[in-house]
């Protein structure tokens, strides 16, 4: 989309109500830079106001005491219509509201993966959470008309070495995904950092799911892909704000989609997946996390 030019005396497109000289117009023309030496660079609706920050970053404060409280309660022996059940609940007492529901017609207020499921579990009175179980937990609060997405991973009292390595593994791509964030940087190169992490532990990254800008909607531009080489995909600009939620499989990366329900992903080896989930702003010399 094309955007119209200012003049240095306009008004600045971000609403401060100052000059654009004495705004957003010095880091336009770095941007533009990387722009006509062909790289993909974030439209301006791509790129938050420090007002539309704090207000993410409160939803997101909700969003991970909302796991907080699913990790307090999450047993053998629940069903994953439990853990839809807390979600719910704590959310509206902090007043705010769960994203996925009725998001694209998803039934609930959570999505609940366990085990070989990659993610958009249904959480379901059928599904008995049992020993040894790995469950992802994923939680996007709307709080004030703000987006926030995290999610986690809980193991179901003790389980596999192979499992529990896994869950350890996706931890750390998502680490050193975030490592990689900072402005004028390259979302291939925190791909790329993640991509590496995993194949150095055996596991791979998932390719067809990723992350997504997050906070004025569910789900904004850029696409977040987790395998891309270093150097590619979207310029890194203060004021971005994404998830960083690589889907990492103990096996090949290739999935399947459950037909009946249309959500949920399976890998096609049968083999357990993890995921763990922040949401994350450019800063001026890194990122903030703001949903945990
Ligand atoms: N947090 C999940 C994601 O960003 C939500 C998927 S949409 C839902 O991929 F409807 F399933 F919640
Ligand atoms: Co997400």
């Amino acid at each position: 989309m094309q955007e119209k030019k200012l003049e240095r005396n306009d008004p600045c497109w971000c609403g401060s109500g100052k000059k654009y000289k004495q705004c957003h117009m010095r880091l336009d023309e770095r941007i533009h830079t990387f722009a006509m030496a062909g790289h993909l660079v974030p439209e301006h609706r791509l790129i938050k106001t420090a007002g539309q920050i704090d207000g993410i970053r409160e939803s997101g404060k909700i969003n991970a005491a909302v796991l907080d409280h699913v990790a307090a309660h999450i047993r053998a022996g629940m069903s994953t219509a439990e853990i839809d059940r807390l979600v719910e609940e704590k959310t509206r007492a902090c007043h705010a509201v769960p994203a996925p529901l009725g998001y694209e017609g998803f039934p609930k207020s959570v999505c609940t993966s366990v085990n070989d499921q990659v993610c958009h579990g249904i959480p379901s009175e059928k599904d008995i959470l049992r020993e040894g179980d790995i469950v992802n937990v994923d939680v996007s609060t709307i709080y004030r008309g703000y987006f926030s997405d995290s999610s986690r991973m809980f193991i179901i009292g003790k389980t596999t070495p192979e499992r529990e390595r896994l869950v350890r593994v996706a931890k750390e791509c998502m680490e050193a995904g975030i490592a990689q964030v900072r402005p004028w940087q390259f979302l291939g190169d925190m791909a790329d950092a993640v991509n590496c992490h995993a194949k150095k532990n055996g596991c791979s990254v998932v390719a067809e799911v990723g992350g997504h800008g997050v906070g004025l909607e569910f789900h904004e531009d850029p696409f977040v892909s987790y395998v891309a080489p270093k150097g590619t995909e979207m310029l890194l600009v203060p004021g971005m704000v994404f998830t960083i939620e690589p889907m990492v499989n103990a096996g090949s990366p290739e999935i399947c989609i459950d037909e009946e329900n249309g959500w949920t992903i399976y890998t096609q080896d049968g083999k357990p997946s993890a995921q763990w989930e922040v949401t994350v702003a450019v800063t001026e010399d890194g990122c903030e996390i703001l949903a945990w």
